[in-house]
């Protein structure tokens, strides 16, 4: 008999297939037994009806515990009510294993508990239809970088210096010496955009945030592109096109998932260019007219985010933050040497900064200056220098957090959800 999955039972109406599952849900009436069997493609009932199979399987079907994986048999057969529009009237069913009692049932289950149980949450439906959409935004960003001309560069996971400040490093023993994991694979980007002009890694990224936010991981997955001979204006163009790409194209490939997730799907059908493009100063006059009070020179926090992007009903890009809260490598503005060549880009509804990037700082002797400035090693930095040494131009890039993009495009409290192993504050379990 020829094994099916659920996705593709439409090509076989009429058919006697084999479905091979798990049993996510069971109800039953008088003579019949209804078993939602979802196999990871999705889910389909399998109807078992008494006069059709023996004794044994009636019962079997009965008792058999949720999370029981087994392998039915039977006739695809089309059903209108169905959100599947077929279902399966079996004919055997063979049990490969009964599952304890599952710790997951169909009542509501509080998060800490879900958490707990990271490893086996991932089967309920909802949790699937994140991580769903969650691939499509990586296939999607890789999609357009791949389409526009951009090498896969892999930035290194171990590193010997930070990226992003150093109170935010998570330090290792690397034969003797320190290594930390990478914070950002930036630094190695920008060696190969000047090797292949325009490049793109996407990996994971780790930072000991001490903050227990919604929006924070320890571990998370950025993508970062680096063009060389590229300015801010010309890097705000590419995060506005890449971004627009990858929400519409997620929005038309994953539907159902964000459908059944009860996205607002109008407020993606927004997410459109031109995105609008502040400065620091304005988003410092803007908070200020809603009578949240910030001081020039401030950085801005989740909640400033938010009520920023409040203003707007589609990512704002905002630019030119002052050079003191940005890291070492940014371009100071030569038109206003107070303020970094810099962008935040923060996506509406809440969602606060998704990508952040700009232009780099190309001179050597700036760059020497600022590496002293910010206190960091020399000697970690020498082959970046080099880079300023051999043919330095104009270069800018950007990362954006994979995790805060699921977020935003599900439209889900907390980023908890939006990767399948989350570490979170004091939290590396399962
Ligand atoms: O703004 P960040 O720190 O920028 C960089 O790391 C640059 N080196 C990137 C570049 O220019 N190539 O981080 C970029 C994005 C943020 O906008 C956010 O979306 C995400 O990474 N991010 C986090 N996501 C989840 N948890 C955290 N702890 C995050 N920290 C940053
Ligand atoms: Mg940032």
């Amino acid at each position: 008999m020829k094994w099916v999955y659920v996705e593709d039972v439409a090509g076989h109406a009429g058919e006697e297939v084999e479905v091979r599952g798990w049993l996510y849900h069971k109800s039953s009436k008088g003579k019949l037994h209804f078993l939602q069997v979802r196999d990871g493609t999705g889910t389909i009932q399998a109807v078992v009806f008494k006069g059709d199979v023996s004794d044994e399987l009636f019962a079997l079907a009965d008792r058999l515990p949720q999370e029981s994986s087994m392998i039915v048999r039977g006739t695809v057969r089309e059903d209108k009510r169905s959100p599947l529009g077929f279902e399966l009237g079996v004919t055997d069913l063979v049990v490969a294993q009964e599952a304890a009692e599952y710790p997951i049932t169909p009542k509501e289950h509080g998060t800490a508990f879900l958490m707990e149980n990271r490893h086996l949450w991932l089967r309920s439906r909802r949790q699937h239809a994140i991580l769903r959409v969650r691939h499509e935004i990586i296939r999607q960003c890789r999609g357009y970088f791949d389409a526009n001309g951009f090498t896969l560069i892999d930035s290194p996971i171990l590193t010997p210096a930070a990226c992003e400040g150093t109170t935010t490093l998570f330090q290792t023993d690397y034969f003797g010496e320190s290594a930390f994991l990478t914070q950002s694979g930036q630094l190695y980007q920008e060696a190969a955009a000047f090797a292949f002009g325009k490049v793109y890694c996407l990996g994971p990224t780790f930072r000991a945030e001490k903050s227990k936010t919604r929006r924070h991981l320890m571990e998370f997955w950025m993508l970062e592109p680096e063009v060389a001979w590229l300015d801010l204006d010309g890097d705000m163009d590419l995060a506005e096109d890449m971004l627009e790409n990858v929400a519409q194209k997620t929005l038309e490939k994953r539907r159902d998932e964000l459908k059944f997730l009860e996205r607002d799907l109008a407020a993606l059908e927004r997410v459109k260019k031109p995105f609008p493009r502040i400065t620091y100063d304005e988003a410092i006059a803007l908070l200020n007219k809603q009578g949240h009070q910030k001081p020039w020179g401030d950085d801005f926090g989740g909640d400033e985010e938010t009520w920023i992007a409040q203003s707007f009903d589609r990512p704002v890009m905002v630019h030119r933050y002052p050079s003191a809260v940005k890291a070492f490598y940014m371009k100071q503005d030569p038109e206003r040497p107070e303020v970094a060549l810099c962008v935040d880009v923060l996506a509406p509804e809440g969602y606060g900064e998704i990508i952040g990037g700009g232009q780099r700082e190309d001179d050597l002797a700036t760059l020497e200056q600022k590496i002293i400035a910010h206190n960091l090693p020399r000697e970690a930095f020498t082959w970046y220098l080099d880079l300023r040494r051999f043919g330095s131009v104009p270069h800018a890039g950007f990362g954006l957090g994979i995790e805060r993009t699921v977020s935003w495009l599900c439209g889900l409290p907390h980023v908890r959800e939006t990767i399948p192993f989350p570490r979170m504050l004091g939290k590396i379990w399962p």
